[in-house]
């Protein structure tokens, strides 16, 4: 994390975070990403690097529940703590905006991904079939009470 600072998103990031979104989920659609990363009702936050922005998470919020949309690293900058910092943001902010627990989808094969939930405390709650195409897979379901945030790796 060394000379990275996370902080909420901007309208100048997002043209680099559309990048970064089509770079590491292919498939993606520039006009829908944009919509979703200026959507009102979700909140993204931006790590960044000598100005540059090296990774994002947002999530959505509805009433006490919120549900986090995505997470992304560059390549270059994975395994320093940065999706750490950007998940606990994340969490920290749903709870300041009254959310009682935060709930994400998962690919069964992402195991990066679900070492990381997993980490700062999230449990799976369930399972659903071929939720995705390309290649057709199996969500994992996790969600994390926000009664009390923690970080079990800081805890530990
Ligand atoms: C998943 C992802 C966001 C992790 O980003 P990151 O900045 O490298 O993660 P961090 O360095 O903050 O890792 C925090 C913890 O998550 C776990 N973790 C992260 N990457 C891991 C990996 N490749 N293998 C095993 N555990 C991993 C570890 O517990 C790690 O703690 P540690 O480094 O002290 O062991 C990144 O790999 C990425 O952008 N992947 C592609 C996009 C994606 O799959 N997003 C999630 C969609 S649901």
């Amino acid at each position: 994390m060394n000379g990275v600072t996370v902080a909420p998103l901007s309208m100048q990031d997002v043209p680099a975070a559309i990048a970064l979104s089509l770079a590491v989920f292919p498939g993606g659609g520039e006009t829908s990403l944009r919509a979703c990363f200026t959507r009102e009702c979700n909140r993204f936050f931006a790590a960044t690097a000598d100005g540059v922005l090296v990774g994002f998470g947002g999530y959505s919020i509805a009433a006490d529940q919120a549900d986090v949309i995505d997470v992304a690293v560059s390549p270059a900058f994975r395994r320093q703590g940065i999706a750490r910092a950007l998940m606990q943001a994340v969490l920290a902010d749903a709870q300041a905006q009254g959310a009682e627990s935060i709930f994400l989808e998962v690919r069964a094969s992402n195991a990066p991904a679900s070492a990381l939930y997993t980490a700062l405390g999230f449990t799976m709650c369930g399972v659903r079939k071929n939720y995705y195409k390309n290649p057709r897979e199996d969500a994992v379901l996790m969600t994390h009470s926000l009664g009390a945030v923690s970080d079990k790796s800081v805890e530990e």
